[in-house]
């Protein structure tokens, strides 16, 4: 029997290996009547070294395609990558779907339910997120905000180091909760724990080889399916916990609607996902820029400082701080440039579409239902826009120099643009000051590298993801000692 096994598998491994790298499949996925030169592809899954490190295969593919526009595949779906600013205008345009494109390389969690978040229902995450976001409901979250920060960072101690990307998912996890989920989860540190490493398996299982052969059973493809699970548990108790009482979150919201406790899993999941996907991150780097550039350092902790004793002016009686949407939107124009030189920084990637008509760019045919991608470095890293788009220059964006910019149209999408910009930016911009005003005016920090340097030189990103930010290559510590005031 094992010797039939052995004559048998061999040969039929052969005949697969074969048949995924022979040559003679190079062709597919060709744009009919196109002129769009194409990169190599492999029968079934499509241009291979995508799924090896995709964003190190688009750096090559554009320089192999002399910066014009080209193409490759994902298995049978063709993917154009637009170039410039004609590129640009037709990417944001109208007449692309939004949500097919990260479909394509994204999540399966929809797939365990008979609905998606993004259908046309009320039980469209659009509408749930549009809710949870309006300017009353945040200017009556800040203050809880404000208290969960307070707290996290009292449990920090007079001083220490910490590992910058595990302390914010802390505290960046427990906000985004309180904003998107519930009180029962942003008030409990066992339950923020367990979210954070549920959706770490979430994140470890759904990689983009995990793309290719999705059936195979991974120990990361269990663990992601145990995550769900996990995840689906936890929110069922809290759902049951409110039989006799109500609370004023979006969790409610989701209950009232009578909507199930799977979907209201996948809604609260992907709500999570998109507050929290990139804010941490960000704010990770925005520390890590402001480290290597003191005098900007010393501007952003001396804003941050004053909104801090300013808000105990008119404060409370208790002594807390008392901020309002209205003075951390208007008295942080150093932290809104910083911000967005950080975000012009960091997002050099692509965003993905699909053309839902045909679409003609550069007198090139891009057929319908053909995916599309926008590399934003055309954009953030272009000299015509940005004179010096390697260097960290918050002057970039003074009001003079966006008015400068006005004339080329849209040059910076760190929050998306045309019809999608970020549904959640007000909401991540008041996670991220609440945490930096707290931070600044708690502690004097240090951003040190392994060998307890300040860190000079900010690192790069880890480049295993698409379409989000990505935790720096190397650990980096926040060095922190209480501040006396
Ligand atoms: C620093 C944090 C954040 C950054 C840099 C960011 C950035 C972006 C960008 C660039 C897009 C557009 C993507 C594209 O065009 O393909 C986007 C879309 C979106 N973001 Fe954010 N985001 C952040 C935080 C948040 C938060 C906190 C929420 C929710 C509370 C959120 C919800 C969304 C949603 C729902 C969309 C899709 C909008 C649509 O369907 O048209 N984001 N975000």
């Amino acid at each position: 029997m094992i010797e039939l096994l052995l004559a048998i598998i061999p040969p039929a491994l052969l005949v697969i290996l074969l048949l995924y790298f022979s040559p003679g499949a190079d062709d597919h996925g060709h744009l009919p009547s196109s002129d769009i030169p194409s990169q190599r592809a492999i029968w079934y899954i499509g241009s291979a070294s995508f799924f090896m490190n995709p964003s190190q295969f688009l750096i090559d593919s554009m320089k192999r395609a002399n910066n014009s526009i080209f193409s490759f595949r994902i298995f049978d779906s063709t993917v154009v990558v637009l170039r410039g600013v004609t590129g640009r205008n037709a990417f944001f345009s109208k007449g692309l779907d939004f949500m097919a494109g990260y479909r394509l390389l994204g999540s399966n969690i929809y797939k365990y339910t008979d609905f998606h978040p993004y259908g046309s229902s009320d039980e469209n995450m659009a509408s749930v997120i549009a809710t949870c976001t309006r300017p009353d409901v945040l200017e009556r979250l800040l203050p809880l905000m404000v208290e969960d920060a307070l707290q996290t960072f009292e449990m920090w101690g007079n001083h220490g180091a910490k590992n910058i990307s595990k302390s914010l998912d802390e505290i960046v996890f427990t906000l985004a909760a309180r904003m998107t989920m519930c009180r029962e989860f942003s008030e409990d540190p066992k339950k923020i724990r367990a979210l954070i490493s549920i959706f770490k398996r979430l994140e470890d299982g759904s990689d983009h080889n995990a793309l290719i052969v999705p059936w195979f059973p991974t120990p990361a493809r269990f663990g992601r399916i145990l995550a769900g699970v996990q995840l689906h548990r936890m929110i069922s108790a809290v759902i049951l916990s409110r039989k006799d009482r109500r609370e004023d979150d979006p969790l409610q919201t989701m209950i009232d609607k009578g909507l199930s406790p799977t979907k209201t899993t996948v809604l609260l999941a992907t709500m999570l996902f998109a507050a929290i996907g990139n804010t941490g991150n960000v704010i990770t780097y925005l520390l890590l820029h402001l480290e290597a550039n003191p005098k900007w350092k010393v501007l952003v902790e001396n804003e941050a400082r004053q909104l801090y004793k300013d808000s105990h002016t008119f404060g409370r009686d208790d002594g807390k701080p008392l901020f309002s949407m209205n003075s951390i939107e208007t008295q942080m124009p150093l932290f809104d440039v910083c911000i967005s030189e950080t975000l012009r920084m960091l997002f050099k990637g692509p965003f993905i579409r699909r053309s839902v008509e045909d679409m003609f760019v550069d007198q090139k045919h891009i057929p319908r239902g053909t995916y599309v991608m926008f590399p934003t470095a055309d954009l953030h890293d272009n000299a015509a826009f940005y004179s010096t788009p390697q260097e960290f220059n918050p002057e970039n964006f003074s009001a003079g120099a966006i008015q400068e910019r006005r004339r080329h149209g849209t040059t910076f999408v760190g929050w998306g643009a045309g019809r999608h910009m970020c549904a959640g930016k007000r909401a991540a911009q008041m996670l991220m000051k609440v945490i930096v005003i707290l931070l600044l005016s708690q502690f004097d920090i240090q951003i040190v590298t392994d060998g307890g340097e300040p860190a000079r030189r900010v690192p790069e990103q880890v480049e295993n993801q698409l379409f989000k930010v990505c935790p720096p290559k190397q650990a980096v510590t926040l060095r922190y000692e209480v501040r006396r005031q």
